[in-house]
């Protein structure tokens, strides 16, 4: 037996054993997602994780990810697998700027991208993922929104909701900006009969190019009921390897070999094993004040959702 297939026996025994779950986000590596009780984007993780059945929930993913899954089971153990795993977008606006921007835009509905820290979100109206956003905002009466961090994702929901007044503030995914349309023109002439497949936190001129645009698993389930045979695939590259095991018959090409997201390639098997050895790992707190603010906006998500 090899050491992954040896260390994910022990992790399978250990996880059965002390009643925990595994979830993980699309962009772990394969090894993490064959140990996974559920895969998903963030909306699929954030709404299922409540229906687990066990008390104790490994997150593999990042921190705004397993502080969502706190917030809505505060009588379960949540650990991120490995502390480091933040996501950097969503500390880029703290809770003094976001008050300043409510300020300037008074009567605005504050939509926040997931993405973001249980802290911001105490000021958001409700959530939304990169799946779910179109159909969140087009159900909220106001027409004034104010959307935050991402103002790519932002830009392209903007275009599919013209009867919405929607502002942006500048922030973003510093792994998926790092696609350009240079990397397009590229893949485009080395790859004539893929379809272009990209994540919507991408700059507009790559989305504006693409074929499809959708979240991990939107981009995952479209290739694999495509009749097409060859992708390019526009977000974190471990979806390309994801889809080529999924699909042997197809062909899948990175869009550029920078779209590396370290944060969520930080975790590893052995750190969900010392999670599960109590070696490891950061049980997640939040204070029950925050917790109890921050969760309306979820619970708004999904209810609109
Ligand atoms: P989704 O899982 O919602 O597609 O989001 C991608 C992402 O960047 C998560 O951090
Ligand atoms: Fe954050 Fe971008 Fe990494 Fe997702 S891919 S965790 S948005 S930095």
């Amino acid at each position: 037996m090899s050491a992954i297939a040896a260390t994910q026996k022990q992790i399978l025994d250990l996880k059965k054993e002390k009643d925990f779950c595994i979830l993980a986000h699309c962009y772990q590596s394969e090894e993490i997602l064959e140990i996974a009780d559920l895969v998903g984007d963030s909306y699929a993780l954030s709404k299922k994780a409540m229906d687990m059945p066990q008390k104790n929930v490994i997150m593999c993913g990042v921190r705004f990810m397993a502080e969502t899954t706190k917030m809505l089971s505060p009588e379960k153990h949540v650990f991120l697998s490995n502390p480091v795993a933040g996501c950097p977008m969503a500390e880029q606006l703290d809770y003094d700027m976001l008050s300043q921007l409510k300020e300037m835009y008074p009567g605005y509905t504050v939509v926040a991208y997931i993405n973001t820290t249980a802290e911001l979100k105490t000021l958001c109206d409700v959530c939304v993922t990169s799946s779910s956003a179109v159909k969140i905002i087009s159900n909220i009466e106001n027409k004034d929104i104010l959307f935050i961090p991402d103002c790519n994702l932002g830009d392209y929901k903007k275009k599919q909701l013209p009867e919405k007044n929607i502002k942006l503030v500048h922030g973003g995914c510093p792994t998926h900006v790092r696609m350009s349309l240079k990397d397009v023109e590229r893949a485009r002439k080395l790859h004539p009969n893929a379809l272009l497949l990209v994540h919507p936190e991408c700059l507009p001129e790559v989305t504006a190019e693409a074929d499809y645009v959708g979240s991990t698993t939107g981009i995952m389930d479209f290739a694999k009921e495509s009749a097409q045979k060859e992708f390019i695939i526009g977000t974190e590259n471990s979806i390309v390897q994801h889809l080529q095991f999924a699909c042997p018959d197809k062909e899948f090409y990175a869009l550029s070999k920078d779209c590396v997201c370290h944060n969520m390639k930080a975790t590893t098997l052995v750190d969900v094993l010392h999670v599960l050895q109590g070696r490891g790992g950061e049980e997640i707190t939040l204070d029950e004040e925050i917790r109890l603010k921050a969760k309306r906006s979820i619970e708004e998500m999904i209810r609109l959702g």
